[in-house]
This record gives structure tokens, sequence and C-alpha cells, in this order.
């Protein structure tokens, strides 16, 4: 119906796909340090508390796991989860994907989830894109930037998991075209080396990237801005646009700090009111998550969106 769709929210893989170099790939590579590739061997996953907690939070706030692993209630503004937490969930055509696209159950289910994975499978899927059965896993799980997931944050979100109750509850496959997995191929790639934490100057910017933000409201093809925006995607009740998100635009320009926070965490009290044809019904940037996110994160998010450099030829962006 709308086969761009599924390029949008994955749009360095699109760009990949295209042939083309992706721009907003390049300071995640560089932040890779040079090691060898011997030391990439990643160590196995204990857990403490404090690493739970940390686990827990990614999942459930920043990383929105469940806005794919979970069955959620489209037919409502905010699409809440319904059912058991990432049980797993599809999603076809109407979302723009080419094929049926199944995120899995990832409870701690033995046989219908990731009861018997290793901990070095686990990391594999969530960085480098490799399911457990080698093959590449469609990019709208996001591993290509969560390739930039540190080591100790991927760490905690497998101990996290561990953590979820079992739900036996069996997943469809995905089902996409020949061509189209052949052409995802490259985007499956091994991590170079270790990824170290963030400098706590650079959280926010760490946090745009993980949570996806710079990548939806990254815009789309080879010439897009960072947070330049303007791309339609499909849902089923018609496309939502995602906004830019620079300093002098449409949403960010007179939106202090605090009312910034608020427009997140008033997402914790959001009434179920039915989603409408036409409406944009919130369907597609997964709110009723980021409404978890620590005051501090979105804080840092703000300020790293305030310092984003207005984009070259801003005279072809009237809006922004
Ligand atoms: C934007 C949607 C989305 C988000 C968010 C997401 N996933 Fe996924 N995930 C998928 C899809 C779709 C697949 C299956 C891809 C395929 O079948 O090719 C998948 C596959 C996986 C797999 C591999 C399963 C297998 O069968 O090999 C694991 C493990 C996984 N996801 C874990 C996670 C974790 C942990 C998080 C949060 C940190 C997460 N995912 C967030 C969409 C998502
Ligand atoms: C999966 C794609 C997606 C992700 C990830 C995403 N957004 Fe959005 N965002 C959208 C779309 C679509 C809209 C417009 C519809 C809406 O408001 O939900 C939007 C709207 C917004 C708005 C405008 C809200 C308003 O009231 O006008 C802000 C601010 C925003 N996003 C910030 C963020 C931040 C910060 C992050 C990362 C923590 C983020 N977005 C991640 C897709 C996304």
């Amino acid at each position: 119906m709308h086969p761009g769709g599924w390029k949008v929210r994955i749009a360095a893989g699109a760009l990949m796909l295209a042939g083309v170099a992706c721009p907003r790939c390049e300071p995640d590579s560089k932040r890779e340090p040079a090691t060898p590739p011997a030391a990439a061997r990643p160590a196995p996953v204990d857990a403490n508390a404090a690493k739970l907690e940390r686990g827990r939070y990614l999942v459930e706030a920043v990383l929105a796991c469940g806005a794919c692993h979970s069955e959620r209630d489209t037919t409502r503004y905010g699409g809440p989860v319904q059912g058991a937490p990432l049980a797993g969930a599809c999603q076809g055509p109407e979302w723009g994907f080419p094929g049926r696209v199944c995120a899995p159950n990832i409870t701690s289910d033995a046989e219908h989830g990731i009861g018997r994975w290793t901990d070095e499978e686990l990391l594999r899927a969530l960085r480098e894109g490799k399911g457990r059965d080698g093959r590449t896993l469609f990019p709208s799980m996001p591993y290509l930037v969560w390739r930039s997931l540190s080591d100790e944050d991927a760490h905690a979100v497998v101990a996290h998991l561990r953590q979820v109750p079992a739900v036996a509850r069996a997943t469809p496959r995905t089902e996409i075209p020949e061509a189209v997995y052949a052409d995802i191929q490259e985007l499956a790639q091994p991590l170079e080396g270790p990824v170290p934490a963030p400098d706590a100057s650079a959280q926010g910017q760490y946090l745009a990237t993980i949570g996806q933000c710079a990548l939806c409201h990254g815009g789309m093809g080879p010439d897009a801005q960072p947070f330049e925006g303007g791309v339609p995607v499909p849902t089923p009740y018609g496309p939502e646009t995602v906004p830019g998100l620079l300093p002098h635009g449409d949403v960010l320009r007179g939106l202090g700090e605090d009312a910034f926070v608020a427009r997140f965490t008033a997402w914790k009290d959001v009434a179920p009111a039915p989603s409408r044809e036409g409406q944009v019904n919130k369907l597609v940037m997964p709110w009723g998550f980021f409404a978890r996110m620590h005051e501090d994160d979105l804080r840092a998010v703000y300020r790293h969106l305030q310092s984003v450099p207005a984009p070259s030829g801003t005279a072809a962006h009237p809006g922004e």
C-alpha cells in the first residue's frame, strides 16, 4: 500500500539499500575505537541490582522494545500495549512493510522466547542484526542504530530480558520477498570492537541516537539533514508526518525545556480515545514508552537538540 514506509523508520538502512553512504551512521562509526576484532568477544553477562534496573529502564523506556515486540491496540490513540509485554507481534503492509514483519516473543520462555538463547546470541541480534538461526534480521529491528549501544547498556538489556516473565506464545515468522531479503544482507555487520559508554557531556546525543529520535526525525534520502524531519510514515489510519526537531523549527521554536519534558510525561495519563481515519493517532512515535524516561535524560535530549546546527541551505526548507 505504502511500500516506502518501512524505509522511513529505518532510514539509515534504506540509504544503504540505495547504495549511498549513510550520513547519520558516520558519528557512530567514528566513535568506535580501532581495537582488534578479538577484543569484541563480550564477557558473559552477570546481573546485579543496578544493572538490572538500568536494563529495565532501557527496555521499557528509552529503547521501547515493546513498541514492536508487544501487541498494541492501534484502534486507540497512542496504541497502548495490550496483553503480555514482549510476547511477540507482527506488522504488515498497512504499516508500509514489504510483507509480514514479526518481532518475536522475547520473554524468558524457553520454548517460544529467549530462555535458551546465550548472551552472545542476544547481543548479536541487538547490535549486529543476526538472528539466532543466522538469518539477517529485517532492519526495522533497530540494530543499525544500536551498534552505538555501549557494552554496558547492551549487557544490562540482556540481564533484564532474563527477568521478563515467561509467556508461552509462538510468533509467526517474518515473511518478506526474497529480493528484499537479498537487499538487506549487507546491513548485518559484526562490531569491530568494544563500544564504550558516552562521556557525561554526550549523554543527550547518545540518548537521541539509541532512542531513535535522530533516525525517525532525521528526514530521508542522501541529502537529509539531522533532525530536519518531514517524512510521512504509513499507519492503518493514514500517514503520520514526522516533524523536524531543529532549534528554530516548528516544534522546538518557543518550546522551553520544561514544556518539552511535559509533552513526554503527560503521556502517563493519556486517555484511551479511539483512533480515527485521517487523524494523527500518535501510533508511530512510542510516546507511551518515552513517557517513562527520566526527566534528566529528557533534559539532556532537549539540550542536545538545541545544539544541532541549522542545516546548510536552510532556505530550501521554509518550515524550519
Ligand atoms: C521498531 C521495532 C523493534 C524494536 C523497537 C525492537 N525490535 Fe527486536 N525485532 C524487531 C523485528 C521486526 C524483529 C524480527 C526481524 C526478522 O524477523 O527479520 C526483531 C528481532 C529481534 C530479535 C531476534 C529474534 C530472532 O528470532 O532471531 C531479538 C533478540 C530482539 N528483536 C530483541 C529486541 C530487544 C531486546 C529490543 C529492545 C532493546 C528490541 N528487540 C526492539 C523489531 C523491533
Ligand atoms: C518511530 C519514529 C519516531 C521515534 C523513534 C521518535 N519520534 Fe518523535 N515523532 C514521530 C512522529 C511520527 C511524530 C508526529 C506525530 C506525533 O506527535 O506523535 C513525532 C513527534 C514528536 C514531537 C512533537 C510533538 C508535538 O507535540 O508536536 C517531539 C517533540 C518529538 N517527536 C520528539 C522525539 C524525541 C525526543 C524522540 C526520541 C526520544 C523521538 N521523538 C522519537 C516519530 C518518532
